[in-house]
Parts: C-alpha cells; structure tokens; sequence
C-alpha cells in the first residue's frame, strides 16, 4: 500500500533554525543534571575494578563517617526488586540494558558494573566517600579479547531477520567464480562519548496516597523507560513520570536504562529524598554500553565481465556474558548487490564486558565497511571503476525479501555526486597524484540506512489564537524535531511554521517512539497527518447549519490558512476557524493520530547514498588526512534544509572517528579499558574535518513513507569508513582492512 502523496510546497525544505538551538545557545534549555530540584542528594556509584570475580567483603566504614554521607547501598541492602527482563531481550518493550541491577550482584562479570553506591549532600561528598569504598573480591578468569573467546553463541534472529541467510549455494559459487576477493575484516570496539554525560533525577513522593516516581532522564526512549520502571517497582503507569527536555548527543547510547538511572531510583527509595546520579566520563566506559569489535568476512566471486556470482559476509562480534545484545553487521548485504548466491552468518562470542548496545548505525556503519571495502577490492581487480562496477550489479530488487524497492536512486545519487566531485579527473592508477611529500587519493562508498518507524501518538490542538500545538513524547536529541514537525504541519496547514508549537519530553504527553534507528520524524510525521484528519472531522462537526461547507463530504474540504474551504477556492465555502470555534463556544479543538506504522509492506524501504573522498596520505609519519568529502543522498523528502544538511554532516564526522580515531583499548591481563577519557579516546575535532559537501535527491517516497520522508540521522555515517580506506588504497596502494586506519598501519 502506497500512501496518497501530499503536496508540501510552503515550510518544508526551508532553512529553519532549530528552536531548541537558541535554546541550547542561551542557556535556557535545561538538561537532565541540571533540574533545580530542592533537597537533592547526590550518588556516585561504586565501579568493579575486575573484570570477573566475587565479592568478599565490602568495607564502607571508612566512607560511610565522611562529612555529608547518608546512604551507602551494598547488596546487603539494596531494595529487593523485581528482575524484568532487558531491553534486547524484549524486543525493546523494556529498556533496562542488564540482568545485573546495580549494586545488587555479588558476582562481578565485568569492571565497571556498579558494586555499591554512596549518597552524599553534595557530590563532591559522595565522590570522596565512593572513592574510599574498599572492596575485596575474589578473581576469577576472565576473557575481554574477541580472539581469545570461541564464537558459539548464534541468536536466533538478529534484528527481526534469521542470523544465518542462504539463498541460492554462495560457498559453490564463489568457488567457481573467475574472479574472486575473499578477505577478513577486524574492528575494533568503539565508545560513545556524547558531550552530555549519562543522568538520572529520581523522587519518589506520594500522590493520591500512592507512592509516585518522578524520574529526569537522559534518555531517547521515555515511554520505554516508564514501561521499564513501572515494571520493576510494580507501578501502575499512572504512578511513573520520565522528563527529558533535551539530550546533549544520544547516537545510540541513550537508548538503553543505564544502571545510574535504576541506582538513583534506590537511593532516592531508601532516603525519601530526591536523588541525582550522574555519570562520569570515566565510568561511560563501563556503564553505558559500546560498539561491540567485530570480526567479519567478505568473499565476491563474479564473472570476467563484472557481474557478481556470489557475495559471502559472515563472522562474530561480542556481547555480555549475562546479557546479550546481538549486532546486526550483515544486515544491509542483504541487499546492497544483484547476486543469485547470497550466504550471511553471524555469531557472537561472551566477553567479560559490559553489554554492547546501539551505535550511529549499528549494523550498517561496521558491515557496510567490510562489503564497501571487498566491493572496491573486486573493482581495482577487474580494473573497473568502482562506480561502474556497481552500477552493472545495481539489484532489480531486494532479493532477500523478494520485494521491489520503494525507491532507490543510489546510482543517481552517484551521477550527481561524481559531477560535484569530480571523479573523473581522478587517477584510477594508485600512487600517481601527489602534492609535495603527500600522496592523494580518491575513494567512494555506497551509505545505505532502512526506513524504520516507531509507533507514535500526536495529539493536535487547534487554539482560538489561530496557533496550533503539537504534543509527543518524543525526544530532542539535537535533531530539531520540534521544528521539523512544525514545518510539516505548517506546511499541510498552509499556515507559517511560527503559529505551530510543540511540546515533547514528557510521558504525560501521547507516547512517542524510540529516537533511534533515524525514524522520528517519519514516525511523528506520520501521527500528524492522522491527527490532522481527525482534526479536520472534528472541525466539520462542529460547523453550524447552514454554513457555507454544510452537507459537502469531508474529503471534499480542505484545511488551509486558517479556513476550511469546500471544493476548489471557492471563496464563498469558506469557513474560519476561528469563527467557527467562537460560535461553538470553544477555545480549542484537539484530536490524536496513532501511527502504527506500514505492517507488510509490499516493498523494501531503505534511505540510500554516495560517499566521496579525497585524502591526502604522508607514509613517513602514517599520517592520513581527509582533504575533501561529498556525501549525495536519496531519503525522500528533507524537511529542513539547514538541519537535514546538519545530520548528514554529523554522520559524516562519525565517519571520520570511525575510520581514523576512535578505538576502545583494552589491557586484557586486567580485562580493563586502558583509554577511559576523552584526551586518548580521540574523536575528531574541527582541525581534522575538511568542508563538506552535502546534497541530496529531493524526491519524496510515498511508497514508504506517510509524509515522503525516510530517516537521514544515521545514513552520513555509514559509506566513509569504506570511502577513506578505498581512498587510501587509492594514494598509496596499500589496502587497510581493520579500523581505525592508524599510523602504523599506513607506514
Ligand atoms: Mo541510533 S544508534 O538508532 O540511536
């Protein structure tokens, strides 16, 4: 089923500055650690120092005589609740990242899993008291390298798809290919680092004689929270409330209940008082989940002509040993490339690790690195160029689902690209263009993102000022979604995006989705436009006899600048709406759209695009530099120029830490993180981004999408790995198959 297309031609695509910027930049946006809450007390948690083991005593008296200190929660005393199961483990109708609540466990199966925690008055107190916490364990063996733990574990499904694929006999036809790249590519685990650290708010008061729990957030999942916390406490929801105005960087990290979040719940449980937890950078290390490493294979078997026979992606990546969450590396393989031989598997080893969780495009930026990079091997053996080499295996369909495309365009997206570039001047020979002691290189890789959706309820409400509000706990997770889904309704409004508001944050607001997987603005977009129906009837209703749109069919009357109009301009079936409201005596009229989101779809919907980029490589020190990047881009309608370029770019940077800068280093003798802090964590900073160019193919996807648009938050991000590794075999001939492309490696 498609959806009958909307004519967008007023606010959509326009410029807007995001609402929440002035905020942010003035101040006045508050953050999750920053709610002005009386009589707060603040808990720092206690983290294993060991990476497996027993817990033999815990000493707190020394800490517990500190200035300040009022609670010390060991798993001698922490609150006995109910064990929920966690957010990968349902499918995501809970969002507790872990089996193993803090502060709860004796058995130690990672460092960093919270041992105990102090509440103090200040946190400065209860940092000092956490830090004279003395514990004693019992170690036992542990294992946190992925090359020393055997890869049996195998989940059933990955992300809603068996892990294991097989269509047509791929290990016969590679076999039998003429030519064949057949290589393994290791990644290493990688850290969030949002610049705002993960952080909870919790006051249990009484409302109603019932006990009551307020819990401030960082999060991009509250309704999911409340579900979780009214589990675990055995709430009604009426008695859980989550708050999250604005989150200062997410990107996968916030999805999850972090321990900090449940800890505060205790402390503030066991004090009467409201309790404030917030992470430290450090403790992000062990506390808030990663990007698991990866081991993968890629074999392309084709033809002497280029056609691809066969396409192999297999390998493993780690989760927990309590807790598993399942990386979906070979997702978009499934359907990148025409072949009639496909074989994708995946397995996974336990680490004593903390779980790994989501991460600026969790399956695509990892798998697509590996299939961009052997795809790029199989060109340069064919002696082909790489876009053409993919352009003759551009798949008819998705041969996976057995499904047509809602739309693709990634060959556009490369014509358009390559003509901004200019790919053609570039040297298809590597180590032939220089500039001084540098070598230059040029590389692509295809970005490719699915079209997801969350179900989503708006309400819409109609004021007698002629402004109009929108209310949905969704989230702002810098995106701008506020004033993307006001230009939107604006726009189907024909009204200025200035007379549209929207309040979010709040799960006494209609619950919104997960702010994830780049689907919040097809997913709010999609309640707004049932809501705007339903409006529209409610509005009709209440036209009086005799008006000049009385006994016309709904669907014959539209909703613009304020009127509601019968037919085709007709001046004289004009009815306003603020005439309208004061005849019936209201001030406002409210109507709520549930997007369920497209069940079935008889097609296969992902947001598509081309990366560019040019390098610039200095083998004596090892140095690579990315000199230019282009990103091009299909993924429907953009609804807001500024802060749609703003997302690609940001995955563009990503991009940029993922190939050259982040990785998580591990001394595994201690099974500890070696790098737990943002000066050897490097992520890049402005002096190691280039300008970047950004477009996109703004043609909207109805088959897909309510409202045209499919997700841009995550797609920047997952071509530049294989972009820059294709663009340093270009410079200097030499192909890097693990990440982060260090000096060593280039030398
Ligand atoms: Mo994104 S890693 O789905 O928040």
């Amino acid at each position: 089923m498609a959806y009958e297309s909307l004519q967008l031609d007023g606010p959509v695509g326009k410029s807007l500055v995001r609402v929440s910027g002035r905020e942010k930049v003035t101040g006045s946006a508050t953050f999750t650690a920053e709610w002005p809450i009386e009589n707060l007390l603040h808990c720092v948690a206690v983290p294993a120092t060991v990476a497996h083991g027993t817990i033999d005593s815990i000493d707190t008296s020394e800490a517990a005589s500190m200035p300040g200190v009022r609670l010390i929660i060991t798993p001698e005393n922490v609150p006995k609740i109910k064990q929920v199961q966690s957010g990968s483990e349902t499918n995501f109708k809970t969002s507790i990242s872990s089996k193993l609540y803090p502060a709860s466990e004796n058995e130690i199966f990672f460092a960093g899993q919270y041992v105990a925690a102090v509440v103090a008055e200040s946190f400065e107190s209860a940092r000092d008291a956490a830090l004279a916490v003395k514990v004693n364990y019992q170690i036992k063996p542990h294992t946190t390298d992925i090359d020393d733990a055997p890869a049996d574990e195998r989940p059933d499904s990955v992300m809603g798809a068996p892990a294991v694929i097989s269509i047509g006999d791929a290990d016969a036809a590679l076999d039998k290919a003429a030519i064949k790249v057949d290589h393994q590519y290791p990644l290493i685990g990688n850290h969030h680092n949002p610049i705002e650290p993960h952080a909870t708010i919790a006051h249990w008061s009484t409302q109603n004689n019932k006990p009551f729990l307020t819990v401030y957030d960082a999060s991009q999942s509250l309704p999911i929270a409340q579900a979780s916390l009214v589990k675990v406490f055995g709430l009604d929801p009426k008695q859980v409330r989550v708050i999250c105005k604005y989150v200062g960087g997410a990107f996968g990290s916030k999805g999850l209940m972090w321990p900090q979040a449940l800890v505060a719940c205790f402390a503030s449980k066991m004090t009467g008082q409201p309790v404030k937890c917030v992470v430290t950078r450090r403790q992000m290390y062990g506390g808030t989940g990663h990007r698991t490493p990866i081991r993968q294979r890629v074999a392309i078997g084709c033809d002497e002509s280029g056609k691809i026979q066969s396409v192999i992606h297999e390998g493993y990546a780690s989760t927990a040993i309590k807790d598993t969450y399942t990386e979906a590396f070979t997702m978009a393989t499934r359907m990148m490339l025409q072949t009639q031989n496909l074989r994708l598997s995946q397995k996974h080893c336990r680490l004593n690790t903390q779980i790994p969780t989501f991460m600026r495009a969790p399956a695509e930026t990892p798998g697509m690195f590996a299939l961009e990079s052997a795809v790029d091997e199989m060109a340069v053996k064919l002696n082909m160029d790489p876009i053409e080499f993919r352009r003759i295996n551009e798949p008819e369909k998705d041969i996976h689902q057995d499904k047509p495309f809602s739309s693709r365009l990634l060959m556009e997206c490369y014509d358009r690209g390559a003509k901004r570039f200019n790919w053609s001047k570039r040297n298809k020979q590597p180590r032939q263009t220089h500039d001084g002691d540098w070598l230059i290189g040029h590389g692509v890789a295809s970005a490719t993102y699915p079209y997801l959706t969350f179900p989503t309820k708006v309400e819409l409400t109609w004021k007698s000022d002629g402004t109009v509000n929108i209310k949905c706990c969704t989230h702002e997770i810098g995106t701008g979604i506020r004033t993307a889904a006001g230009q939107l309704l604006a726009d189907m409004l024909g009204i200025p995006a200035s007379r549209v508001s929207m309040e979010i944050g709040d799960t006494d607001l209609p619950p919104g989705g997960v702010t994830g997987g780049s689907a919040t603005t097809a997913s709010v977009g999609g309640a707004i436009r049932l809501a705007l129906e339903k409006l529209k009837k409610r509005l009709i209703e209440l036209a009086p006899e005799g008006s000049p749109i009385a006994g016309v069919e709904a669907e014959n009357i539209r909703l613009r600048n304020g009127k509601l109009i019968a037919g085709e301009n007709a001046e004289s079936a004009m009815l306003a709406v603020e005439d309208l409201l004061s005849a019936a005596m209201k001030d406002r009229v409210s109507a709520i759209g549930d997007f369920k989101g497209p069940k079935d779809s008889p097609t296969s919907n992902h947001s598509f695009g081309a990366t560019f980029v040019e390098v610039a490589v200095d083998e004596t020190l090892g140095l690579v530099r990315v000199r230019r990047m282009l990103g091009c881009y299909a993924c429907g309608t953009i609804l807001n120029a500024r802060t749609g370029r703003s997302q690609f770019i940001g995955g563009l940077i990503f991009g940029v830490g993922h190939a050259l800068q982040e990785a998580t280093h591990w001394d595994h003798r201690l099974g500890r993180i070696t790098n737990d802090n943002l000066a050897e964590y490097h992520v890049p900073v402005n002096a190691d981004i280039p300008d970047l160019d950004v477009m996109w193919i703004d043609t909207p996807d109805f088959n897909a999408s309510p409202i045209g648009a499919k997700g841009i938050g995550e797609i920047g991000i997952t071509g530049v790995a294989a972009a820059i590794a294709n663009a340093v075999y270009n410079a200097t001939g030499k192909r890097i198959r693990s990440l982060p492309i260090t000096p060593e490696k280039v030398m």
